[in-house]
C-alpha cells in the first residue's frame, strides 16, 4: 500500500486548481440509469471512487466512456441487469445511489447493503422508508436490499434528520414516480442541487432544490444531457486549511467561496486572510499567529462533518484551548490518536475533542484511516518538524485527485512512496 512522506516546514505558495466534486459527481453518474439518451459529464474528478462507480454502472449494463482525463459519456440505453453487487458496493457505499434510479427505471432492483465504514454504521433506513411509502416492496435478504415497484407513486416524505444520500436517492426515484413528491427535511447541500440540476437539464420537473422542501412532479422520461460537475468545497476547504497551517499564501482556482461560507468564516476567525477575488479565485493568507476555534459540525449550510478533521490538525498548533464537536457521524475522530502522535494535545470528550495548541506538530509515522482522517495527518505533516509517514493513502486517493502533485506545485516536499504496509 502506498504512503507519502512529507518533510514539513514549507509554506504553500502559488495556485492551486480545484478539481470537480466527489460527493456531486457520484449520485450524478448515478442519475444516467434514469435516462433514455447519452449522457455526456465533465469536470468528473479522477478519483477510485469514480472509477468504482463506473463499475457498477457497467455492471447494470450502462456502458461508460472515458472521453478525458476528466469527462465522460454514460450509455445508459440498455440497462441490462438490476443487481448491485456486494464486491463493488462494499468499496463504495454510495454505490446504494442506485437503488432509487433502478426502483424508477426498472420497478426493480436488488443492491447490496452498503456496511457501514470507518465513522460510523451508516444505515439506510431512511432511504428504505421512503421509497416503501412510494409504494416499493422492501426486503432484506442475504445482505441485499431487494426492492420492487410496478410504478413509484409520488407522496410526503418528511426525513426527521437530514440525510444527503436520502434526499439524493428519494429526487431521482421521485423524478420517474406519478404525481407529485413533496421532501421535507432535505439536504440542501450543493451536491444536492447540483443532482437537482443535472436532473432538471435531462427533463425532471423539481422545486426547491438546495431549500428544506423540495417538489418533484413525475415525468414520464428523461433525456439524455451533458453537464459540467461542481468543484469540490471539501478540497477548496482542504486547502484553505494548508495555506493556514503552513503560514502560505495560496490562491485558489475554479473554487466556490459560496459552498464553503461556514468554513472560511471560522478560518478568518482563526485569524487567516480569506478574500474573493476575480473570476472566482479564492485568495488566502495563513500568515498569521492562529487564533483558537470552536467548532461543531451541522448539515449544510452550517460547519461540514467533512472538514471536520482537517480543522482540528489546524486548530492543534494555534494559540491556547479549541474545541471540535462531532455531531453527524458517530466515530469520526480516528485521526486523534494519530494526530497525539504527531505531538497533539487531545482530549477527547465523547462527541468533543478538547485542543490544547502547540507550537508546532512533530513528524512520525502514523495511519490513514479514513478518506478526511487521512487528509488531517497529511495537513500536520506540512507543518511538523521533520519526517512524516503517512501510510495506507490509498483512503486519499478515494477523494482527492492529485494532491502529492498539487502540494508539491504549491512548495510543499511530499513524495509518494509505491508498496510497503
Ligand atoms: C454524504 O454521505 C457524503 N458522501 C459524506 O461524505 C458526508 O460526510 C455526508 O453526506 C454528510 O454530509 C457522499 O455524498 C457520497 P447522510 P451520506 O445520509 O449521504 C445517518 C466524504 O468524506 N443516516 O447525510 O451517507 C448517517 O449514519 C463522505 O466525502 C441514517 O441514520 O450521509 C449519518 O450519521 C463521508 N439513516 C447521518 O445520518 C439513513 O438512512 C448523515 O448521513 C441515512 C443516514
Amino acid at each position: 500500500m502506498d504512503k507519502f512522506i512529507i518533510y514539513g516546514g514549507n509554506p504553500l505558495r502559488g495556485r492551486v486548481r480545484i478539481s470537480g466534486s466527489k460527493n456531486a459527481a457520484l449520485p450524478i453518474l448515478c442519475s444516467s440509469i434514469l435516462s433514455g439518451g447519452v449522457c455526456t459529464y465533465t469536470n468528473v474528478p479522477d478519483l477510485d471512487d469514480i472509477s468504482t462507480v463506473c463499475k457498477v454502472l457497467e455492471q447494470l449494463g450502462v456502458v461508460p466512456e472515458k472521453t478525458g482525463k476528466n469527462s465522460l459519456r454514460l450509455h445508459p440505453q440498455n440497462i441490462t441487469s438490476h443487481e448491485a453487487p456486494y464486491d463493488l458496493v462494499k468499496k463504495m457505499r454510495a454505490s446504494i445511489l442506485v437503488l432509487g434510479p433502478l426502483l424508477a427505471r426498472l420497478g426493480r432492483a436488488k443492491v447490496s447493503l452498503p456496511g457501514g465504514c470507518a465513522i460510523g454504521v451508516r444505515p439506510i433506513d431512511m432511504h428504505l422508508k421512503a421509497f416503501a411509502k412510494m409504494g416499493a416492496e422492501i426486503d432484506l435478504s442475504h445482505g441485499y436490499v431487494v426492492a420492487r415497484a410496478d410504478k413509484l407513486r409520488g407522496t410526503r416524505i418528511v426525513f426527521d434528520n437530514t440525510t444527503v444520500g436520502g434526499t439524493e436517492n428519494v429526487m431521482m426515484a421521485a423524478c420517474l414516480a406519478e404525481g407529485t413528491t413533496v421532501i421535507e427535511g432535505a439536504a440542501k447541500e450543493p451536491e444536492v442541487t447540483d443532482l437537482a440540476g443535472v436532473l432538471t437539464a435531462m427533463g425532471a420537473q423539481i422545486q426547491g432544490a438546495g431549500e428544506s422542501t423540495m417538489v418533484i412532479e413525475g415525468v414520464k422520461s428523461l433525456s439524455g444531457t451533458t453537464y459540467e460537475v461542481i468543484p469540490d468545497r471539501i478540497e477548496t476547504g482542504t486547502f484553505l486549511v494548508a495555506a493556514g497551517i503552513t503560514k502560505g499564501r495560496v490562491t485558489i482556482e475554479g473554487g466556490r467561496a459560496a459552498h464553503v461560507t461556514a468554513v472560511i468564516e471560522k478560518l478568518m476567525d482563526m485569524g487567516l486572510s480569506i478574500s474573493e477575488g476575480q473570476g472566482g479565485l479564492i485568495e488566502v493568507d495563513g500568515g498569521c499567529d492562529l487564533k483558537p476555534v470552536h467548532v461543531e459540525t451541522v448539515p449544510y449550510p452550517g460547519f461540514p462533518t467533512d472538514m471536520q478533521a482537517q480543522i482540528m490538525a489546524l486548530s492543534c498548533v494555534a494559540q491556547g484551548a479549541s474545541s471540535i464537536t462531532e455531531n453527524i457521524f458517530e466515530n469520526r475522530f480516528m485521526h486523534v490518536p494519530e494526530l497525539v502522535r504527531m505531538g497533539a494535545v487531545l482530549d477527547e470528550k465523547g462527541r468533543t475533542v478538547l485542543v490544547q495548541g502547540i507550537e508546532r506538530f512533530q513528524g512520525a509515522s502514523v495511519m490513514a484511516t479514513d478518506l478526511r482522517a487521512s487528509a488531517s495527518l497529511v495537513l500536520a505533516g506540512l507543518n511538523a518538524l521533520g519526517y512524516t509517514e503517512v501510510r495506507r493513502i490509498y483512503h486519499l486517493d478515494r477523494g482527492y485527485e492529485g494532491l502529492d502533485a498539487k502540494l508539491t506545485a504549491l512548495g510543499a516536499r511530499v513524495t509518494r512512496e509505491k508498496g510497503g504496509l
